[in-house]
């Protein structure tokens, strides 16, 4: 019940342990296509260019990055967690002229800030994070699109660890690049970082296509601006991903499988369905934390729905109390990062984990090791206020069935 990673899908794991098939198999090829296709439904996008990039989801940032970003290139990267720290680390090491804007952590930006910031130092590309872990907040993006398309920069958004579980409308929103993982809300293992483009975003990385020598055919240009990095060159891998299914590394097979089969876990739930569940087990979570009587950390109208930063209390050491919850009750909370060290736990409600016993689980436990480490918290008010929110959401929902009934 950390914020990521989680335990899988049990399908998940049954999938991985698939015989392997060679990249051309045309069962594996169709894999890939297949995939591509189950992927435009998780991002909500018609985009051509959706893909795996083999690794975990800091490698999708990557691939994004240093395919769409040129040496010189300014980028606008505004920060509010640790994570917009990783796009500005990355970004400058594939070589940007990297602005930065830093609201405190627990609060998000207005668009309004992020167009005077746009206005302000005229980047090519706007990165920006859409749920930081760290703080676990969300930065509303729906506005973002428009004004990035007004001003002519690039829009580009990690998504690791809010997609699936919250409200995510890749093309509505106007993104051009999307990356993500399979270890939050998508119920996988990390190791496959899931991605979309858009054709402006495809227009810019084609304009850098220099297929490697050994596989080059005539007719491709070697051009001065390659990509500079080969593994993650999003040129390549879109042709190998493609038709023309020209080679580069060879496929991880076993996380392909994963990776589909997070997929079609989630288009069969629907994505809508999905983020309801998230919401509605993340509500119980917050509930009962604060029915224990705990405070919450950070602007709760832009909380993910998939993770709640309990303020740890005072005189309570925060370790022992995750230790203790690890050792007796099998139950993995998380720490935090940064100025948040110390100060809250993080508790994820995400993926294969985003299910009514597992919150009830985790709140009785939490309440006796805090009884036990001298906290004064209210016994029963835990379970009880996240039983009562269930009890409600059933009766609202046998009340809308009752109403579709009679209409
Ligand atoms: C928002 C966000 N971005 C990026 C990452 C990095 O992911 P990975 O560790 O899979 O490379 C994480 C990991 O927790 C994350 O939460």
């Amino acid at each position: 019940m950390g914020p990521g990673p989680i335990n899988a899908d049990p399908r998940v794991l049954r999938a991985m342990s698939a015989q392997l098939v060679g990249q051309y198999d045309p069962a594996m090829t169709g894999y890939m296509t297949e995939t591509m296709g189950l992927y435009r439904d998780v991002f909500r996008t018609g985009n051509e260019q959706t893909l795996l990039i083999d690794g975990t989801a800091r490698a999708g940032i990557e691939a994004a990055l240093v395919s769409l970003i040129q040496p010189g290139d300014r980028v606008l990267v505004p920060i509010f967690g640790r994570f917009g720290h990783l796009l500005r680390e990355i970004a400058e090491r594939v070589g940007a002229e990297v602005h930065v804007r830093e609201v405190p952590w627990g609060t998000v930006f207005t668009p309004a800030a992020i167009e005077q910031a746009i206005i302000e130092t005229r980047p090519t590309l706007l990165a920006i994070v859409h749920g930081d872990t760290s703080t676990t907040l969300a930065q509303p993006l729906d506005e973002l699109g428009d004004i990035c398309a007004r001003h002519g920069v690039l829009f580009y958004t990690d998504a690791t660890a809010s997609l699936g579980g919250n409200t995510f409308e890749a093309d509505a929103w106007g993104l051009d690049a999307v990356t993500a993982g399979l270890q939050k809300c998508l119920a996988g293992p990390s190791g496959s970082a899931p991605a979309t483009f858009s054709a402006r975003a495809v227009d810019v990385i084609d304009s850098r296509r220099s297929i490697e020598a050994g596989i080059r055919e005539a007719g491709d240009a070697v051009l001065p601006n390659r990509i500079r990095s080969n593994y993650f060159d999003l040129a390549m891998l879109f042709d190998y991903w493609g038709p023309r299914r020209l080679n580069h590394h060879t496929e991880a097979t076993t996380a392909l499988y994963g990776a589909r089969e997070c997929a079609r876990i989630l288009v069969e739930e629907g994505m809508a369905e999905a983020v309801a569940r998230h919401r509605l087990h993340g509500s119980a979570m917050l509930a009962g934390v604060h029915g224990l009587g705990l405070s919450v950390f950070g602007d709760p109208a832009h909380r993910m729905n998939n993770v709640v930063a309990v303020e740890i209390p005072d005189g309570v050491n925060g370790d022992a109390v995750r230790g203790t919850l690890l050792e007796d009750f099998g139950i993995e909370i998380g720490t935090s990062f940064g100025p948040l060290h110390g100060k809250v736990w993080r508790i994820g409600v995400m993926g294969y984990n985003a299910r009514k016993d597992t919150v009830l689980t985790t709140l009785a436990a939490l309440e006796q090791v805090l009884r036990r480490a001298g906290a004064s918290v209210t016994g029963g008010g835990g379970v009880g206020a996240a039983w009562d929110l269930y009890a409600d959401a059933d009766r609202d929902a046998a009340a809308s069935d009752d109403a579709a009934v009679l209409s």
